[in-house]
């Protein structure tokens, strides 16, 4: 399996102090920067946009950065965020009325394309798009708010999207976000992940790279 990458989510980042927080997590070992995009509309919370993401690349974040988009409509953020500096740019099938052309809205920008899968979204939708996909993110909470508790069916669906990508024999990612934590993260890669999410269980702690090393020892365990 690919190294595993860990995202903390800076949802839960003091954003008063937000290059700074950035900064340390990274220094703390963080492999990407997990930035969560919410628009009163597609999920009932509001967070950041574009600016943002470009404040972060100008104030000198050099590590890839997720974002992961709960808006609708879609396309419209796409070409903003890559300018931005986006790595990753994933967004819930949901909410765009045409997934196929997102994705290659993505990948035309530069960017690395994912879909995201709410806990009651099926796999199907992975059906034909398999082929314009770098990074399928499963989602382990409702989406629009950080610090919730991680939903155990999640697992099994982790499992599913695990064969569904080693049978594809592609270089596709397995993201979790949600309610990961240092005491389920090893249950969480053993199902198959190998690009973690977290938010809380991260930026609440008062030692960042105890945490995140915590959560490799899981991981490789
Ligand atoms: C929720 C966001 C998550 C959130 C995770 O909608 O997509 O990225 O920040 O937070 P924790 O790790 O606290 O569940
Ligand atoms: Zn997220």
């Amino acid at each position: 399996m690919t190294p595993p990458l860990i995202a903390p989510s800076i949802l839960s980042a003091d954003f008063a102090r937000l290059g700074e927080e950035v900064d340390n997590v990274l220094a703390a070992g963080a492999d990407v920067v997990h930035f969560d995009v919410m628009d009163n509309h597609y999920v009932p919370n509001l967070t950041v946009g574009p600016m943002v993401c470009k404040a972060l690349r100008n104030y000198g974040i050099t590590a890839p950065i997720d974002v992961h988009l709960m808006v609708s409509p879609v396309d419209r953020l796409i070409g903003d965020f890559a300018e931005a500096g986006a790595s990753y740019i994933t967004f819930h099938p949901e909410a765009s009325d045409h997934v196929d052309r997102s994705l290659q809205l993505i990948r035309d920008a530069g960017c690395k394309a994912g879909l995201v899968f709410n806990p009651a979204t099926p796999l199907h939708h992975l059906d034909y798009v398999m082929d314009k996909v770098d990074v399928v993110l499963l989602m382990s909470v409702n989406p629009g708010f950080g610090g919730q508790s991680f939903i155990p069916a999640t697992l099994d669906k982790l499992r599913q999207a695990r064969q569904r990508i080693d049978a594809s024999g592609r270089d596709i990612r397995l993201e979790i976000d949600g309610g990961v934590k240092v005491d389920n993260i090893g249950e969480i890669a053993a199902a198959g992940a190998d690009m973690f999410v977290a938010g809380s269980a991260i930026f609440n702690a008062p030692d960042y790279a105890q945490v995140i090393e915590q959560m490799r020892q899981e991981i490789a365990a």
